[in-house]
């Protein structure tokens, strides 16, 4: 006789809570602390890489302004798919008040952001790459590498597969790594890397103060992320909601990192520095 075989065979695709490890609930502002720790372990568990850029690109407008000008331009795939992945969220929730913060952060993404001179943001991405010298027929053009098109639709499928809570902290948790900030519980350039708005104007010879979207977002996604989490503190009161939750809010993290690595690896491909492999630290 051989081993007998079990009679289902179960895989850890999404997450699955381990019986033992779970404790009483937590209080809703120990689970805001836990969340928001959450983001800045993720962030540093699969670190970006912060390479300054070679002296031969900062030494050179025409390609420093090509190199950020590419950076934005393929971060607007996400931004486009992103709100997307939170009409997912809204459409599977029950309560009528995450469903407006939800549309709240929605309209400013897909319609208008009076912050933004009334842009939606994918606008402001058009916006800023205008400004870098990238022609908008060429942002319409582009077309997600495979690994820009892996991670959205993983985060757009964590948004349909998971409950609601845990698709929430996917995407408006996403929001929350300004909070994060905000608060302390990680440094702007463990995520963002050494070059600021104010240093790409410079670099770039552009006017401080006229690009829009990192500023922008600098202060609306505390605005969302913080309007997620108080969602989220309010509604996830049991420990396995609550691990949910951090193990989602974690894997979009650090899908993020992954395009972001991506972004500046296309970002350097366009200028012909060496890129021909997803940067991995
Ligand atoms: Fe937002
Ligand atoms: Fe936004």
């Amino acid at each position: 006789m051989g081993i007998e075989a079990p009679e289902v065979i179960t895989t850890r695709t999404l997450f699955r809570p381990t019986a033992a490890a779970l404790g009483p609930a937590l209080s809703p502002d120990e689970y805001e602390h836990e969340f928001l720790q959450a983001i800045a372990e993720a962030v540093r568990s699969f670190r970006t890489p912060d390479e300054p850029l070679p002296d031969v690109v900062l030494a050179d407008q025409a390609k420093a302004r090509r190199y950020f000008a590419i950076d934005g331009m393929t971060h607007s795939f996400f931004a486009k798919v992103f709100p997307s992945c939170l009409m997912n969220v809204a459409a599977k929730c029950p309560y009528q008040d995450v469903r407006r913060e939800i549309i709240e952060d929605c309209y400013c993404e897909e319609i208008t952001d009076p912050d933004a001179r009334d842009m939606c943001h994918v606008e402001v991405l058009y916006y800023d790459a205008g400004l870098l010298g990238l022609p908008r027929e060429e942002v319409e053009a582009f077309e997600p590498s495979p690994i820009l098109m892996t991670c959205v639709h993983t985060l757009d499928n964590l948004t349909k597969t998971l409950p609601w809570e845990g698709g929430y902290a996917a995407t408006g948790g996403l929001e929350a790594l300004q909070v994060a900030i905000a608060r302390g519980y990680l440094a702007r350039e463990e995520y963002f890397g050494a070059y600021r708005q104010e240093d790409i104007e410079r670099i770039c010879g552009l006017p401080e103060g006229s690009l829009m979207n990192q500023r922008l977002h600098a202060m609306k996604d505390q605005l969302h992320g913080g309007g997620a989490l108080s969602i989220l503190r309010k509604y996830v009161t049991t420990r396995e909601s609550q691990e949910m939750t951090f193990w989602a809010v974690k894997l979009s993290r650090q899908i993020r990192v992954i395009t972001q690595r991506e972004q500046r690896r296309l970002a350097r491909a366009a200028i012909g520095l060496p890129a021909d492999a997803l940067i991995v630290t």
